[in-house]
């Protein structure tokens, strides 16, 4: 049976977020505002992301991160269209972005109680070549009084009041956790209303998957425990080997481990001790919002949400998917 051709009721984003306000009864509104904010920066991003081509958004901006990459120019347009949103909400304090070496503070006509943490445009080796690329964003509340320092922003995880990620794929999906035991919900862009759509509701990913996903060509600079690992996934003793998948975009690449399940991993090497995704604004959400889908999330020692940041542009390794997946390659690690 078909469905109605056009739904006049649908469960937007926007609606969807004012309901879970509306259902808390200490919620100021503030934070609907600020999803509201980081909505329409995500909306702007994936329609320069869609024609990026013919706007001539391609290619390098010419300036290197304080990572040392090289800054695309579609970085730059993301970030500021964050930027610029997250504070004309009124509603944060203090932003943390992989393009900005320091902390943004607020300005204190516009100050609010949120700290955001993001990547505002990840996987950009992909652009050029049209793979799918995505943004991700972690909101801390603001615990001590005063004016906002950088300390405020280093904080485990675990404290994370949001998280989300957004998919600019063959579709753009946005996926939000709020809150701890709410779970993940995902959001289909809809372009011919120019609204996110409710498709995904309580996203779980599966407890065990047949697909790992990491950038093999490092092997060589693995520990051996990892190494045995993966030799395992592809040429187990006794059943079927795992598929391989890496697209190279940790957006791309978690959600496909949301959705299919498996596992993901970024870990240390012998010249990367760290690995090379960003705790703060990488590592930090994407932990959160598989820890609410039911996975697990670590850096092989101690769970990512538990890690105390030191640094805003800190690195830990990632292993993170299905719970069964990352206890077994547990059993590998030293
Ligand atoms: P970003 O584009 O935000 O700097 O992030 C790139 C990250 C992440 O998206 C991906 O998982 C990883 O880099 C891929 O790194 P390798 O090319 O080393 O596999
Ligand atoms: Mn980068
Ligand atoms: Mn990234
Ligand atoms: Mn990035």
């Amino acid at each position: 049976q078909q469905g109605p051709a056009f739904d006049v009721n649908a469960m937007t984003l926007t609606r969807w977020v004012l309901a879970q306000q509306r259902s808390a009864p200490d919620a100021t509104g503030d934070l609907t505002q600020l999803l509201n904010s980081i909505q329409t920066a995500v909306k702007a991003i994936q329609s320069a992301v869609r024609k990026a081509g013919i706007a001539k958004l391609h290619g390098i901006s010419g300036d290197v991160n304080v990572q040392g990459e090289q800054v695309k120019k579609l970085d730059i347009l993301s970030n500021d269209l964050f930027v610029n949103m997250l504070k004309s909400s009124f509603t944060t304090c203090l932003l943390v972005s992989e393009e900005n070496t320091s902390v943004i503070e607020v300005e204190t006509e516009r100050r609010g109680k949120y700290i955001v943490c993001f990547d505002p445009l990840d996987g950009s080796s992909n652009i050029d070549c049209l793979v799918s690329v995505g943004s991700i964003f972690a909101i801390y509340k603001k615990v001590t009084g005063g004016n906002p320092v950088e300390a405020d922003a280093l904080r485990p995880g675990r404290e994370l009041v949001a998280a989300g990620y957004a998919l600019y794929g063959s579709a753009t999906m946005l996926v939000l956790a709020i809150g701890k035991g709410n779970g993940v919900n995902g959001f289909l862009y809809d372009p011919s209303i120019g609204e996110f759509i409710l498709t995904d509701p309580n996203l779980r990913i599966p407890e065990r998957g047949n697909i790992f996903s990491v950038n093999e060509g490092y092997f060589a600079e693995w520990e051996s425990g990892l190494q045995k690992y993966v030799q395992d996934k592809k040429a187990p003793k006794t059943g079927k080997a795992y598929g391989a998948r890496y697209v190279g975009s940790m957006v791309a690449d978690v959600h496909r481990t949301i959705k299919y399940g498996g596992i993901f991993l970024y870990p240390a090497t012998k010249s990367s001790p760290n690995g090379k995704l960003r705790l703060l604004y990488e590592c930090n959400p994407m932990a959160y919002i598989i820890t609410e889908a039911g996975g697990l999330a670590t850096n092989g020692k101690i769970p990512t949400l538990d890690i105390q940041p030191t640094s805003i542009h800190q690195r830990a390794p990632c292993f993170l998917g299905s719970r069964r997946d990352v206890e077994e390659l547990l059993t590998y690690l030293k």
